[in-house]
This record gives structure tokens, sequence and C-alpha cells, in this order.
């Protein structure tokens, strides 16, 4: 059965209008049954391929957080990290992305000298800026990218559901750098690709969470053909 409409729940348009990555987080454990209903509800909006909900998400807390993010920046420190390039015709999102961010993180990034500043900065992906909950995304490895669009329907539903309770999230393709590490201290089983991290928690005050992104024209994304 729907639930009522109420007065004081933000509408969907200022839920979508507000969420925005978070890269600095409250130590503050979160509560298991909101995530467990920001989660059920994303499984109930979420479309999938014959309805096969093939989104997998393994999130740790607690000691096994610690443990996690322990191994992770042991690997960052000690091992050269997978590639994922992006083609020349996107870097330019990145650059923007990265002055943004790592500006109002107060570091000084751009140019070739800045590599190590460039360099710190990133290194928070690997304790996951924090945050409280921690986890990785994945899906059956036979299946096919129309399938990760599911995911991806799954997973905009729930770090919408965890901002209209104030929570905090930020995607990380940074973390899947270290697959074996994945694998291994969030104990995944055979057969999974590893899509992406997540961090979840109540977003600290630092400026880093007041950046807003930039978004291009829609036209240069969505065509309307008439004829
Ligand atoms: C699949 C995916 C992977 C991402 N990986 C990272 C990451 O490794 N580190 C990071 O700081 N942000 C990461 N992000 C966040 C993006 O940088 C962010 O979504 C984008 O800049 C738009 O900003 P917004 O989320 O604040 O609207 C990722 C986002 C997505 C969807």
């Amino acid at each position: 059965m729907a639930a009522p409409a109420s007065a004081d729940k933000p509408s969907i348009d200022s839920i979508i209008r507000n969420r925005h990555s978070t890269r600095s987080f409250r130590p503050d454990p979160v509560p298991r049954t909101l995530l467990q209903e920001c989660l059920l509800l994303a499984q109930r909006g979420a479309a999938s391929n014959s309805n096969i909900q093939n989104w997998r998400l393994t999130l740790a807390t607690g000691p096994a957080r610690e443990r996690i993010v322990k191994a992770l920046v042991h690997a960052s420190q000690t091992s050269i990290p997978l590639a994922h390039p992006l083609p020349a015709q996107f870097r330019h999102h990145r650059d923007n992305l990265v002055q943004q961010l790592y500006g109002a993180q107060g570091y000084d990034v751009m140019g070739e000298e800045k590599r190590d500043a460039r360099q710190e900065a990133r290194m928070k992906n690997y304790s996951f800026f924090g945050a409280p909950v921690v986890g990785v995304i994945s899906m059956d490895e036979e299946l096919k990218e129309v399938d990760a669009l599911a995911v991806g329907l799954f997973i905009q539903n729930f770090i919408l559901l965890l901002s209209a309770r104030s929570l905090g999230s930020c995607l990380q393709v940074s973390v899947t750098s270290y697959p074996e590490v994945l694998r291994r201290e969030f104990n995944l089983p055979d057969g999974r690709k590893i899509l992406c991290g997540i961090a979840i928690g109540w977003p600290g005050e630092e400026r880093i969470n007041s950046v807003v992104s930039e978004r291009e024209a829609i036209e240069r994304q969505v065509e309307f053909l008439e004829e």
C-alpha cells in the first residue's frame, strides 16, 4: 500500500536536487534499522531486466570496517593501483572536478608539480573518507552491461533515500583499484564482478561536502528525434 503523502517529508524533486557526494564523515554509527529501511525501499522501486534484481551490496561497520580500511590503506601504500584511465575526450570533466574538490580541501592541486598534493587528497578514498559504513557493490560476473544498469537504478534509489534521511554517501570506483583486497576483506564469493565501492555516514562540516559539481547542458546528453 502506498504511504500517505506527508507535509514533513521532502518532495522527490528536492531530494534529487539536494543529493551530492559526501567526502568527509562524522564517525557516529548509522542505525542498522535506518539502512534496512532504505535498502527495502530502494529494492521496491528498482526495475531490473527480467526482474532478476541482480544488485549485490556488502556493507561493513565496526571492526569489519576497521579491518577493511586497514587492508586498503596498506595496499595503497605498498602496491600500484589498477588504473581506470578515462578516454581523452572525457578527461576535462575529471580535471574540473579535481580542481573543485581538492581546492575545497585546501589543496593546491593543479599542474604537474602538484602531483603529491593530488595523491594525498586521493588517498582519502582508501579510508572511505572516514565513513562508518563502507561497502562494495557487485553483481554476478556472467551478467552484462544491461544488468549493471539495473544495479545503478537500485543504488540511485538507495543513495537518494539515504540523502532524504540526512545521510551522506559517496560512490567510489577508486577502491576497486585493489580488487583482490576487496574480494578477500569483504568476503565476496567466487563469480562476482566488482562494480564500485560506497561510503555511507553522517556528513561532516568540512567545505568539501558543500561542493556543487557542474552539469553539462542537457541538450548535449539527450536528443529528441521527430522525423
Ligand atoms: C560509479 C561512480 C564512481 C565514483 N567514484 C568516485 C571515487 O572513486 N572517488 C570520489 O571521490 N568520487 C567518486 N564518485 C563521485 C563522483 O565524482 C560524483 O558523483 C560526481 O562528481 C558528481 O557529483 P555529485 O555526486 O556530488 O553530484 C563516483 C561516482 C560514481 C557514479
